[in-house]
């Protein structure tokens, strides 16, 4: 565990971070692409597999990792990939994360190695779904792909709780106000890219990795046009934090003979998180989706529907509707595979609906921060064709995919009614193995940690999240489920 460090204070080159961002000179060409991995919740052979077992316990698949450099010389550190969360932090305490063996085989920062290490005495606690970490932060050199960023503002944990593997933050700050310049922002500061956009691609269960772009598209990856939806205004978000939330207009299923069941039109408002291992989403529309499977068996202690794994064999898609764009995401990517069980990859959620990595894997995302907007389309894999995002309101260029069209389905069917309760037709009298890990789920907008006056960081949160808003924070994301299910499973690894 890193010692407490105490430094001098980090404020000046923060300050000079922030305030003067033409210090560095642009270069490259705006475009920094780096690739994003499945982690499986296993140990540290399973990566070297090349085999039936490997491309099986891609099902695993609960996390995604992006792997970046750390400091001079530099060392490379895979962190969590979270669209759910703004922070950057490295270093989490193996000793306490859920599955000590699955932390452990990731190489930690060494901080004592580093030539460009300036520590700040500024110290918080950054709480998410499943736990949460106490960070130092320090400013550092951090490379991703071929982009070198200097002076980053990053926290090297003191402390942390459940949590394997660090997080690479690229969500707008919750509360609306940045506490320092995060990556996306250095990365603009600094020239390294036009506007805070980025797009990714997490690719599905059977080809593991995909990719995430700053300050690019690549329309070898997607079908069609990307649809625009606006962010939804902080202040109007459900509960107040500005996360990367959009409005879902409604939610079916294709069946394997072609047709469709589709909802009412709903106006449900779900914020996209690769962080979230499971999508979540609101109690009656879970019930709809696990009624659609009627072999599907409920598990009290997780919460979770059990499906035979047949459905992963199967054709068909759990459909999600948008304004001006249908997700078809095939039932192999929707359910988390975990040994002879497979769980169908959603959870009941009314307070902060999410769309996670069972959604994610099948749509190809660009989020424009400076815009607000999200551009969206069906991921495919088509070859490579990058395209740079520029600076302005029509930033993100309004690209078409070269991937070729889906089929498209022979017709509309019964009408999904998402209104109705629906309890469990069947229960799961068995026992799920061990042995998963999943994402941290979203960052909740608790209350900053020790702050220091005057300087460039700010305590974050404090004003207008409270007491409510931490409660309802542990009950949302992954926590709840996930929880349950370590608990259930005990830590055999
Ligand atoms: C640390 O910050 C100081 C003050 O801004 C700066 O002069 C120095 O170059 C920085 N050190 C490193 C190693 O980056
Ligand atoms: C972090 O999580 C642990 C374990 O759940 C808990 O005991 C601790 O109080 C939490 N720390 C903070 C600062 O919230």
């Amino acid at each position: 565990m890193l010692p407490v460090i105490l430094a001098a204070s980090l404020l000046a080159p923060a300050a000079a971070g922030a305030s003067e961002p033409n210090r560095i000179v642009a270069r490259g060409d705006g475009i920094i692409r780096s690739p994003v991995r499945q982690i499986a919740g296993s140990g540290p052979n399973l990566r070297a597999r090349q085999n039936e077992v490997e491309v099986q316990n891609q099902r695993f698949g609960t996390r995604y990792g992006v792997e970046i450099e750390i400091g001079t010389p530099p060392q490379k550190i895979t962190l969590i990939l979270d669209t759910g969360s703004p922070n950057t932090w490295i270093n989490p305490v193996c000793e306490t994360a859920n599955l000590p063996s699955d932390c452990a085989q990731f190489a930690q920062f060494n901080y004592e190695k580093s030539s460009t290490l300036n520590v700040t005495d500024y110290v918080d606690t950054l709480r998410y779904g499943i736990g949460n970490a106490t960070v130092q932060y320090v400013s550092e050199t951090v490379t991703i792909g071929s982009a070198t960023i200097e002076n980053q503002i990053i926290g090297i944990a003191l402390e942390s709780h459940k949590i394997p593997l660090g997080i690479l933050g690229v969500s707008p700050p919750i509360l609306g106000v940045n506490e320092y310049p995060y990556i996306l922002d250095t990365m603009v500061d600094q020239g390294l890219i036009k506007s805070r956009a980025f797009s990714v691609d997490l690719r599905g269960v059977d080809n593991p990795t995909g990719a995430i772009i700053f300050g690019g598209v690549d329309t070898g990856k997607f079908i069609g046009k990307l649809a625009k939806l606006p962010i939804i205004p902080q202040d109007e978000t459900p509960s107040g934090a500005d996360r990367y939330y959009v409005t879902m207009t409604g939610v079916g299923l294709t069946l394997p003979d072609g047709s469709i069941v589709q909802s009412e039109e709903l106006a449900v408002p779900v914020f996209l998180d690769t962080g979230a291992t499971l999508s979540h989403l609101p109690t009656r529309i879970f019930e709809a989706l696990a009624a659609s499977f009627p072999d599907a068996l409920y598990d009290a202690d997780s919460g979770f529907y059990i499906l035979p794994c047949d459905y992963t064999d199967m054709a068909g898609s759990i459909d999600f509707y948008f304004a001006g764009k249908t997700i078809r995401v095939p039932l192999n990517e929707f359910v988390w595979q975990n040994g002879a069980y497979c769980i169908l990859g959603v959870s009941p959620e009314d307070q902060e609906p999410i769309l996670g990595d069972t959604f994610l894997r099948a749509a190809y995302v660009v989020y424009d921060q400076d815009n607000r907007n999200l551009h969206i389309a069906q991921a495919a894999n088509c070859g490579t064709n990058l395209v740079a995002i520029g600076s302005g309101a029509n930033a993100v260029p309004s690209s078409t995919g070269q991937c070729t069209e889906l089929p498209t389905p022979t017709g509309k069917g019964n009408t999904l009614d998402v209104t109705a309760t629906r309890p469990p037709v069947g229960t799961f009298t068995g026992r799920l193995p061990t042995g998963m890990e999943g994402g941290p789920g979203p960052a909740q907008s608790g209350p900053g940690g020790t702050s220091v006056t005057g300087g460039a960081l700010q305590p974050t949160g404090g004003s207008g999240s409270g007491e409510n808003a931490a409660e309802r924070g542990i009950e949302v994301g992954l926590g709840a489920v996930v929880l349950g299910v370590v608990n259930l499973l005990a830590w055999v690894l």
